[in-house]
């Protein structure tokens, strides 16, 4: 119950990185020895190493990393090992090395965003001239160029990389290590070098703060939350597109499995995985405000409980964006049928309105007179510009032959190809400048 090893041990770079920066402080400080700091460097090189290969002996007995390293550092250097721990406790320790795993992770993210971003892009780029319909409430509403549909999802990436750009810069921004258990250290430590050395850009002001602090962690699996909720809903469309009925998108072999039964069937499994990640790191997210919520400060064990929802985080987040970018690279888009789907002209009813509107009819009169073809274009099983009706005067039946329908969407952000290019250039330089 106590032991957290099992998955702290990951903590082990962190852990060695905040010991070195503080043995080194310790030495500068005047607190301990030059000579004592070059043993205790020399054997935390011979702990990395056994950490690296997989040679650490670990022990039942060792209730987490930090004791582990120590423990193991003072069999291999002897007591000297046991000053390491001068003006620090774990509480600080703990906090320092979870702050310095989860800027590592929001940095490693916004990379995978940037490359998932990047391949959306470039996808685009091949389609800027590729209509398919739109959808509301999944029923056939206006064309859009399949270029203006990807580039939706690298504006919500790119907001993505801005919350994990917060949580690397500027929710880690300050050092917890040397606020002792609580209430700060009897010795005459420097953190100032310390958060140098570790690239934190200052102090935590407070050692109560310091050692309660998780707000990283909950930023960061809220971040990922929210980039995986993005992502669930590109799995989903290409569940739907690649179904027989929509036919859209062929997705790559290596990211599909066929059916153990059924030979006809290619099923979009990891569409349908990414569709389906998010829901667990809410609940991580749940589960550590439920963690945090109501802790009398300062440290509590409860703590410990940050970890594993913060790891598998990290973990789901590395393979869905992966999976995503895999997907996007490798799937085929049908020119095709996406075409001929955008091409039903009941899809141009709102501009044959907007055409009576222009003309000065009031916008839900219109409504009711297009919505009435509509109707009897539907029953009748044909095509709107063979509807009889005097409402379909020369210059509307232009408007469903010529097919003008995405073209005359020409405002900002709009999806008239004029517009799609400009965003993607947009899109481009956004991604190209460093996140904020
Ligand atoms: N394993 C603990 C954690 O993850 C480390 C800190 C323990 N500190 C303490 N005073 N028991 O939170």
């Amino acid at each position: 119950m106590n032991t957290s090893l099992h998955f702290d041990r990951r903590l082990w770079p962190q852990d060695l990185a905040g010991s070195r920066a503080h043995a080194r402080m310790l030495a500068a400080a005047g607190i301990i020895g030059a000579g004592e700091r070059d043993e205790l460097l020399r054997g935390l090189d011979l702990v990395e190493a056994e950490l690296r290969d997989g040679t650490f002996p670990f022990r039942d007995d060792d209730e987490d990393i930090h004791m582990a390293v120590e423990r193991r550092l003072t069999e291999l250097v002897g007591p000297v090992g046991g000053k390491l721990h001068t003006a620090r406790s774990r509480n600080d320790q703990v906090a320092t090395d979870v702050a310095l795993f989860t800027r590592a992770e929001a940095r490693r993210a916004i990379e995978r965003i940037e490359a998932l971003a990047g391949a959306l892009v470039a996808r685009a780029e091949e389609h800027v001239d590729v209509p398919l319909p739109g959808y509301t409430h999944l029923q056939r509403a206006q064309p859009v160029y399949l270029a203006h549909h990807l580039l939706a999802y690298v504006w919500m990436l790119l907001r993505d990389r801005e919350r994990f750009a917060f949580v690397a810069e500027r929710s880690v921004a300050n050092l917890p290590l040397g606020a002792g258990a609580l209430a700060g250290t009897n010795f005459p430590t420097d953190r100032r070098m310390v958060a140098e050395e570790l690239g934190f850009a200052g102090v935590a002001p407070n050692s109560i703060d310091a050692v309660s602090n998780r707000d990283f962690v909950i930023d960061f699996i809220a971040a990922a939350a929210t980039c995986l909720t993005h992502l669930s809903r590109l799995g989903s469309e290409l569940v739907i597109w690649s179904s027989s009925e929509f036919g859209f998108v062929r997705m790559p072999d290596a990211w599909s499995s066929g059916s153990s039964i059924m030979p006809q069937k290619k099923n979009p499994d990891a569409a349908e995985l990414l569709r389906a990640k998010a829901p667990r790191v809410v609940g991580h997210l749940a589960g550590l405000y439920g963690v945090m919520h109501a802790l009398p400060l300062t440290y509590n064990k409860d703590m410990q409980e940050d970890k594993e929802p913060l790891f598998d985080t990290v973990d789901t987040l590395e393979v869905a964006l992966e999976a995503a970018r895999g997907m996007i690279e490798g799937a085929t888009f049908d020119r095709e049928r996406m075409a001929a789907a955008a091409s039903d002209d009941l899809i141009a009813a709102t501009d044959i309105a907007d055409l009576y509107v222009r003309r000065g009819m009031p916008f839900r009169q219109a409504h009711g007179i297009v919505g009435g073809l509509v109707r009897e274009a539907v029953e009748a099983g044909i095509p709107l510009r063979e509807v009889e009706s005097e409402h379909l005067d020369e210059e509307a039946r232009a408007l469903l032959e010529r097919s003008s329908w995405l073209e005359s969407k020409d405002t900002e952000g709009g999806t008239a190809s004029r517009r799609v290019r400009e965003q993607l250039e947009a899109a481009r330089a956004a991604l190209a400048a460093p996140a904020r």
